[in-house]
């Protein structure tokens, strides 16, 4: 079974698809010189099925989303003569994804590119919406563009060789959408969660979809993050400073994000109080945790303030009235810190 999901960029479509999809490559990739952007665990485990392809390989990790690979990808490129005609895949993770997308969107002024997401993050939210991008001067995707794959690859065969904390990160961000959008999913994540962690296909497909089908409706609705886009920023905005600030990965800082964000949410939205409990209650016995104990909450505002990536104060912050009822409240960055102290006293 197969699902295809169109995004409609400014500049190009996206087709995303999802299911028993690896066999499609060869008929998606078009009539040109392809170049094969991947990271070194990924060409260990997958790179035989790509021999046809000139690689580039990365060092794995997060370091490897720096304006250093960018140049090493630069140069490889011209070293092999590719030209705005050749055709970049990126297949790997996020961070491949999104070096991938960005060197793309600029080689010569812009080449066509696709993905072959093999981790889940990749496929329920790095690679489906046209960000990409690279960290600088310690700041997360601080250089980037808007631009869209022409197609995105997610097929759950990948997800038996990911490793338990990948497979723990990208469940947080999947769940955060069945928290932003579908709320009859909830059972499914209570009866089969040790599964989905174990990789199984047909566990993690409802989910899959249902993350993908709202990434893209989200993204349908505004591509360059002008309003809309910012509710999938719940959780991100302490889960960014956690991240930073406790070197932790990213699933267990924004997983830790959303508990504050389901408190936030209580507390000025009424998100009902018991259902909160009893989500962060399934949170923390799944394996993630409230962090907000390790870390003192002056140093929590440092780090979200080094975050965010222009000075004007005003946030629009992403919290829930219900589950499936997001809403961007206007506060400034003190009223949210204000907001911040309530929970931390009130803990
Ligand atoms: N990761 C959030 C977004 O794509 O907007």
């Amino acid at each position: 079974m197969s699902i295809k999901v169109t995004i409609h960029g400014k500049n190009g479509n996206s087709q995303v698809f999802l299911g028993e999809v690896i066999n499609q490559l060869s008929e998606l990739l078009p009539d040109k010189r392809v170049i094969l952007i991947t990271d070194k665990n990924v060409h260990d485990i997958y790179g035989s099925l790509f021999a046809d392809f000139s690689p580039i390989v990365l060092a794995p990790g997060e370091e490897a989303k720096s304006l250093r690979s960018l140049e090493f990808v630069a140069s490889q490129l011209i070293d092999l003569q590719a030209d705005r005609d050749s055709f970049l895949l990126g297949v790997g993770g996020g961070v491949v994804c999104d070096l991938t997308g960005f060197m793309a969107s600029i080689y010569m002024r812009g080449c066509e590119f696709g993905y072959l997401a093999t981790s889940l993050l990749a496929m329920v939210d790095a690679s489906v919406g046209g960000k990409t991008g690279i960290n600088f001067g310690g700041r997360k995707n601080m250089l980037g563009t808007f631009a869209q794959p022409s197609f995105v690859l997610c097929d759950p065969i990948f997800l038996d060789t990911l490793p338990p904390q990948e497979m723990k990160n990208g469940l947080a961000e999947a769940f955060k959408h069945t928290l932003l959008q579908d709320w009859s999913l909830w059972p499914h994540w209570t009866e089969h969660i040790q599964t989905m962690k174990q990789g199984n296909a047909e566990a993690l497909m409802p989910i899959l979809e249902q993350s993908i089908r709202f990434k893209a409706q989200v993204v349908n609705l505004d591509e360059q993050e002008n309003g809309w886009r910012k509710i999938l920023n719940f959780g991100h905005t302490l889960g960014h400073a956690f991240e930073a600030a406790l070197g932790i990965p990213h699933g267990e800082a924004i997983a830790a994000g959303m508990m504050l964000d389901l408190d936030l949410s209580v507390r000025y939205l009424q998100f009902p109080s018991e259902l909160a409990i009893e989500i962060k209650n399934w949170m923390k016995s799944v394996g993630y945790h409230d962090l907000r104990g390790q870390l003192a909450l002056p140093l929590l505002e440092k780090y979200i303030r080094n975050d965010k990536k222009k000075s004007d104060d005003r946030l629009a912050y992403p919290l829930l009235k219900n589950p499936g009822e997001p809403e961007l409240v206007s506060w400034t960055f003190a009223e949210l810190i204000q907001h911040l102290q309530a929970l931390w006293v009130h803990e």
